[in-house]
């Protein structure tokens, strides 16, 4: 049921240990009218990757995730092809993520923190494995290319040699991302191409790892990601303890309502509660 909202699903779960699986339709919200996107609704959500967590809230994709007491979720590579990731099925509009992650190894490796729309508004934290000294962040505005947008943010204790605070907090206003605590970066909507590339519709929540270094991808794409990743020195491992998600817009529901995208055209539907 796509527009089961995530308080109700957390509701259900208590009374229900069997989770059904969601199925969601890509839909370009620019193009045509789309389901509306069922929304977490609720601020301060801890999601601890001790254990599996809840298959109504988190979706597996391209491969197998495991969840362990001491390192939280396990995302490995261990052969060409594989990219292992878990996305939200719920939607924040505003809000913010705390994500503790611990990045892979390996020359061309991808660890990432992307949040993503249904008009692919996009933000991105983004870890090379050839690199420990360097996170990136970057963002998108309706997938538009565009190469100036990713900075590069120095962290002190190396962004393999364990778990980090990576937060990012996000407003109509602006946009913060943090690490360790630290204010890294500020990005304003008059300097995202005078709000148009600015990112400012429902956004899901993936964690993954892939291989920017593949040899069969763009030769920009492996220039980008550090370089060719040589498989046989796997396998590569991102660890995430835990994510927390915070959705500014209480609601059960977000609808695109015209063509734009923009945030003004997204309506909150409100949660109603049935007794
Ligand atoms: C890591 O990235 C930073 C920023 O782009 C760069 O200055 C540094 O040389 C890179 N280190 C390696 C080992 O590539
Ligand atoms: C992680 O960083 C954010 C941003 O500075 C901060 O608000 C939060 O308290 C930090 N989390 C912990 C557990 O220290
Ligand atoms: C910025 O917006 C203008 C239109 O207002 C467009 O022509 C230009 O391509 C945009 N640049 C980027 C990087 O999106």
């Amino acid at each position: 049921m796509l527009s089961r909202s995530f308080a109700s699903a957390l509701a259900l779960l208590a009374f229900s240990s069997v989770a059904s699986a969601q199925v969601t339709t890509p839909c370009q919200p620019m193009e045509r009218d789309c389901p509306p996107d069922p929304a977490f609704g609720i601020e301060n959500h801890l999601f601890n990757f001790n254990k599996t967590p809840d298959s109504t809230v988190w979706f597996p994709k391209n491969g197998k995730v495991t969840y362990t007491p001491e390192q939280g979720a396990v995302f490995t590579i261990n052969k060409q092809g594989e990219s292992p990731t878990i996305e939200t099925n719920f939607y924040f509009f505003f809000g913010r993520t705390e994500v503790w992650l611990k990045a892979a190894s390996g020359t061309g490796i991808i660890s990432s923190i992307v949040w993503l729309s249904d008009c692919l508004d996009e933000v991105d934290w983004e870890f090379m494995g050839g690199n420990v000294t360097h996170a990136e962040t970057n963002y998108f505005g309706k997938a538009r290319p565009d190469y100036l947008n990713a900075i590069y943010h120095p962290v002190d204790a190396g962004v393999q040699d364990d778990f980090h605070n990576y937060t990012t907090v996000w407003t109509q206003d602006r946009m913060d991302f943090y690490i360790d605590g630290n204010l890294v970066r500020v990005l304003l909507p008059k300097d995202a191409n005078n709000t148009r590339n600015y990112p400012q519709t429902p956004m899901k929540l993936s964690l993954g790892i892939w291989a920017g270094g593949d040899p069969t991808l763009a030769p920009g794409t492996r220039e980008w990601a550090g370089g060719d990743t040589d498989f046989t020195k796997g396998p590569f491992t991102m660890y995430v303890k835990s994510a927390m998600v915070s959705d500014f817009s209480s609601g059960k529901e977000y609808i695109y309502t015209d063509r734009s995208a923009s945030w003004e055209s997204i309506k909150v539907v409100a949660y109603v509660f049935h007794n």
